[in-house]
C-alpha cells in the first residue's frame, strides 16, 4: 500500500488519534516519522507510553519538536505523505488566556508546517479538522457545503487551520484532504473527553458530571473508523473536504444507559450548566466520504464503548 521510498509523516503521533494511526500505518509496512512536542494539555506520560509502543516497530522514527519550530532539515527529502494530527484539542477549555495555546498549536503550528512542506515533495497532506467548525448547525445531518459558524474559539482555530491547508495547497500545488472528525472515542481517548470521564466515574463509583440536561447528541466516531478514513484519504487520489462520522447520533444520556448495562450498575448523575462552546447536536452527512473515499463506519457505539471500557480496566493505572 505504501511504497518503500515514501515516508508518512504523522504530526501529533504521541496523541490519542495520531498514535492509533501511526501504529496502523506501521502494521501495514509504512515508514513513519512521528513528530510531537508532548504538550502538557494532559499528562505527557500517556503520550510517552504511546511512543513506547510505536518504538517497537523498526520503521518508526520519532522527532520531539514543536511544529512552530520545524525546519526543512527535520524532514527527509524523499516523497512524503503528511498526516497532520497535531493540535490543541478540547472545545470547552479554549476561552480566556488558554486561547493563546489554541492559536499557537492549531494555527501557527499549521502555518509553519505548511511553510516547510511547500518546499518538499509532498504527495498528499491530510488535515485533522473537526465537527466543531459547524457550530450549532441548522441542518442535521450536516453537509460539508454548509457555511461553518463555529461557536467556540477552538472551532475558530480549527477552521482557520483548515483554510490555511487549502490556501497553501492551492498556491503550491499540494494535494490536500481535510477530514472533519466527529467526537472520537475508543481505547486511549483523551482523559478530558466525555467517555473517558464517564468510565472513570463508573470504575471509581464517583458521580458523573453531566453538562446541561444530557439530551445533547453527538455523532460519536470510533477511533479505528477515523484511522481507516485517514488511510483512505492518504491513498486515494481525491482532494477535498469530508465529514467523518460514526453513523448514528446518540445522546449523552443514552451513552450512560449503555454504560449502565456494561457495568451492571448505575452511578449518580449530577448536573452542571451547559458549557460555553458546547454545541447542542452533531450529525455527519458522510455521503461525500462514502462516494469519494469509500469510507463507512464499522464499529457501533455499543461495541466501541465495550472496547473502551475493557481498555480502561486494563490500563486504569494511567
Ligand atoms: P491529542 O491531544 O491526544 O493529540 C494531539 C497531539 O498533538 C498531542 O500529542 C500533542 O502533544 C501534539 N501537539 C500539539 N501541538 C503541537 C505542536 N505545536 N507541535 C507538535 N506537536 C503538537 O488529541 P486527539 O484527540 O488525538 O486529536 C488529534 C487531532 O484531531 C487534533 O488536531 C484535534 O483537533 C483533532 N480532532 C479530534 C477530535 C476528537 O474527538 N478527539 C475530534 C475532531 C478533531
Ligand atoms: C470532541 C473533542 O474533544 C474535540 O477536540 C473535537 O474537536 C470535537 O469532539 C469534534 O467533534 O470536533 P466534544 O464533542 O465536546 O468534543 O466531546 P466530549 O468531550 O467527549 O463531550 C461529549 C459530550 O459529553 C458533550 O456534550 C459534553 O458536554 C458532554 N460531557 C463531557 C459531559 O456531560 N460531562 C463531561 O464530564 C464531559
Amino acid at each position: 500500500m505504501f511504497g518503500r521510498n515514501v515516508t508518512v509523516v504523522v504530526t501529533g503521533a504521541a496523541g490519542f488519534i495520531g498514535s492509533h494511526l501511526a501504529q496502523r500505518l506501521l502494521r501495514q509496512g509504512a515508514t513513519v516519522l512521528g513528530i510531537d512536542c508532548l504538550t502538557s494539555y494532559y499528562d505527557p506520560a500517556r503520550k510517552r507510553r504511546n511512543l513506547e509502543t510505536l518504538a517497537s516497530y523498526p520503521l518508526f522514527t520519532f522527532l520531539q519538536r514543536d511544529l512552530c519550530e520545524l525546519t526543512a532539515e527535520d524532514l527527509p527529502c524523499g516523497p512524503l505523505l503528511i498526516s497532520h494530527q497535531a493540535g490543541q484539542p478540547g472545545v470547552r477549555t479554549s476561552w480566556g488566556t488558554e486561547f493563546a495555546e489554541y492559536l499557537a498549536r492549531n494555527v501557527e503550528a499549521t502555518q509553519q508546517l505548511l511553510e516547510v512542506i511547500r518546499r518538499c515533495n509532498v504527495e498528499r497532506l491530510v488535515f485533522a479538522s473537526s465537527s466543531s467548525v459547524y457550530g450549532n448547525s441548522e441542518t442535521l445531518p450536516t453537509h460539508e457545503n454548509l457555511v461553518p459558524r463555529p461557536i467556540s474559539p477552538y472551532g475558530v482555530t480549527k477552521l482557520a487551520a483548515e483554510h490555511l491547508c487549502f490556501a497553501y495547497g492551492y498556491a503550491y500545488s499540494i494535494p490536500v484532504t481535510a477530514l472533519r472528525y466527529f467526537t472520537v472515542y475508543g481505547p486511549g481517548q483523551r482523559p478530558d473527553m466525555g467517555f473517558s470521564r464517564f468510565i472513570k466515574s463508573y470504575l471509581e463509583h464517583e458521580p458523573i458530571m453531566l453538562y446541561g440536561d444530557g439530551q445533547q447528541t453527538r455523532d460519536f466516531t470510533y477511533v479505528d473508523d477515523i484511522v481507516h478514513a485517514n488511510l483512505l484519504a492518504l491513498t486515494t487520489n481525491v482532494s477535498g473536504l469530508f465529514n467523518i462520522g460514526g453513523g448514528s447520533r446518540v445522546s449523552v444520556a443514552d451513552v450512560l444507559d449503555v454504560l449502565d448495562q456494561i457495568f451492571g450498575y448505575q452511578v449518580k448523575r449530577t448536573h452542571q450548566e451547559q458549557q460555553a462552546g458546547d454545541v447542542r447536536h452533531t450529525a455527519a452527512d458522510i455521503t461525500a466520504a462514502q462516494q469519494h473515499l469509500g469510507y463507512g463506519p464499522r464499529v457501533s457505539i455499543a461495541e466501541g464503548l465495550e472496547r473502551q471500557v475493557a481498555w480502561t480496566r486494563q490500563f486504569s493505572f494511567l
